[in-house]
């Protein structure tokens, strides 16, 4: 997230690192423990197609140490079809219970605003872990949905890591 709380540039551009990858501003150590820390993804559709879309323009560029289990939350197929990811619809919790399911244990990380929103809205998530980048964006997609009601919170941890500053909290319930 840009400090002013940006998570994609305007059109969900992801170039907004000023020719970094946006992964480089973080430690690879600190990467690598959260992902190991993962034990399952859930994901929007929307941030998967812009995820597929750098892969196609530059290959690697998406670059996250994680190889479990994904679900993707979407209306409509795969095209063409990928025999590594589950596609789930319709009701929230039963996607987070179903990809929790999976992870083994370890965490289930959701990614994307309208996704994850959701997820607070239903009282379905436990931590809000951000990667605060050096950067003002101005513009773009903002952290969370706009309508979401509000969240409290409680710190868990900030710490410097690499150009970014990694954020944790505790969502009060
Ligand atoms: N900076 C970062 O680290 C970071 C991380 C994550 C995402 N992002 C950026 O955030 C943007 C995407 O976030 P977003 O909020 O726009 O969208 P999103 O949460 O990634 O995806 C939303 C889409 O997922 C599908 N969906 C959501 N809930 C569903 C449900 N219950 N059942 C079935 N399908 C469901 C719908 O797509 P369909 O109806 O079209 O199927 C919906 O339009 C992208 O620009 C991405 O690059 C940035």
């Amino acid at each position: 997230m840009s400090l002013d709380g940006f998570i994609a540039g305007p059109g969900h551009t992801m170039d907004w690192g000023g020719g970094r990858p946006l992964a480089g501003f973080v430690a690879p150590d600190d990467l690598a423990e959260i992902a190991a820390a993962t034990g399952s993804m859930l994901i929007g559709r929307r941030t998967w197609d812009v995820g597929s879309r750098m892969e196609a323009e530059e290959p690697g560029s998406v670059d996250y140490p994680f190889s479990g289990p994904f679900f993707l939350l979407t209306h409509r197929p795969l095209e063409p079809p990928d025999p590594d990811v589950t596609i789930l619809s319709g009701d929230i919790g039963d996607a987070v219970a179903t990809a929790l399911d999976a992870a083994g244990g370890k965490s289930l990380e959701i990614l994307g605003a309208d996704v994850a929103s959701q997820c607070l809205e239903r009282g379905l998530v436990d931590e809000i872990l951000v990667y605060v980048l050096p950067v003002l964006l101005g513009a773009g997609i903002p952290f969370s949905s706009p309508g979401l009601a509000r969240v409290d919170l409680e710190p868990v941890s900030s710490a410097r890591s690499g150009d970014a500053t990694i954020l944790r909290f505790r969502v009060r319930k």
